[in-house]
């Protein structure tokens, strides 16, 4: 497991959000469209329950769409202030901006109730690491924010970036780390590319992906490998399969599974098959 996330860092990195918090009118959770719940850390909720809430499924180019539309229905209905986007995309602040002024309207016009005239919206993006936080953040400062390391907690130096018309956001994001809890929350988060280093093995997660794709868009998996398998296929026969048609082999004639494993990894994270959402409404 990577050192950063040890419970120690955990704890500091928990703290320094806390702080940061009593600074800020709304929190911007941003997670993988493809899965929206494993990609969110629940101890955060605690954490952040004072705060209006705005959850950003960003990657929506490479989640189902059916999929993302339920779960933005879902978030609703639970009261957070949902929107999908690319986190490339050039107008990204038009989409955000509108949900942080809807989370922040009832607490500003309380403020006004009281005679305390409104001011910018001080917003922190938060999430665990490869969601897209800094991609989102540079876009919206339209420039490079500093390098945060994917170290969990907040950087000391914070700048406010104007951002639209009412927004302000502070320049480094507030990072989690990924939640550990269940092989399955692990392969998806490894598939999807949250979590680099080797923490769940990797033979494990591209047989979890085969399998989802396999089991949810098999034609889309036979063409994109010009294959004849089905979900009910032998993994050893579809290693063979992929490893030959991909000339993956290992000397002479053997095919090379680890490089099958890395080659489904890689085409499953970075959608070259299909757009898939691993974390599915009411499962
Ligand atoms: P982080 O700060 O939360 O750790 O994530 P970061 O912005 O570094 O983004 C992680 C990777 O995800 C980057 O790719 C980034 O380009 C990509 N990304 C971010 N938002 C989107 C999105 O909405 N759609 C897609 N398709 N990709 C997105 P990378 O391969 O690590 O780097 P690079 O390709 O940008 O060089």
């Amino acid at each position: 497991m990577n050192i950063n996330w040890f419970p120690g860092h955990m704890a500091k990195a928990r703290r320094e959000i806390e702080e940061i918090l009593k600074k800020i009118d709304v929190v911007i959770e941003i997670v993988d469209a493809r899965i929206p719940v494993s990609s969110h850390n629940p101890m955060m909720d605690e954490v952040t329950s004072e705060k209006p809430k705005v959850i950003v499924l960003n990657k929506r180019d490479m989640a189902d769409e059916d999929e993302t539309n339920k779960w933005l229905s879902k978030f609703r209905s639970e009261g957070l202030h949902p929107v999908a986007v690319n986190g490339r995309d050039e107008q990204i602040i038009r989409k955000i901006e509108p949900l942080a002024v809807e989370a922040t309207e009832a607490m500003f016009r309380k403020m006004e109730e009281k005679g305390i005239n409104r001011r910018a919206i001080r917003a922190l993006i938060i999430g665990i690491p490869n969601v897209g936080k800094s991609t989102v953040i540079n876009n919206i400062a339209k420039r490079k924010i500093a390098d945060t390391a994917n170290k969990p907690g907040v950087t000391k130096r914070q700048q406010w970036i104007k951002a639209g018309s009412r927004l302000e956001l502070m320049d480094t994001p507030g990072i989690l780390w990924p939640k550990f809890e269940g092989e399955e929350t692990g392969r998806k988060l490894s598939l999807t590319g949250a979590i680099k280093d080797d923490v769940v093995p990797l033979d494990e997660v591209a047989i979890y992906g085969m399998n989802f794709v396999l089991r949810h868009d098999p034609e889309a998996f036979n063409k994109f490998y010009s294959i004849h398998v089905n979900a009910a296929s032998d993994i050893v026969e579809i290693y063979e399969a992929i490893g030959r048609v991909r000339g993956l082999k290992a000397g002479g004639n053997e095919i090379n599974y680890e490089a099958v494993t890395s080659r489904i990894i890689y085409d499953i994270r970075n959608a070259k098959i299909g757009r898939y959402t691993f974390d599915r409404v009411g499962e």
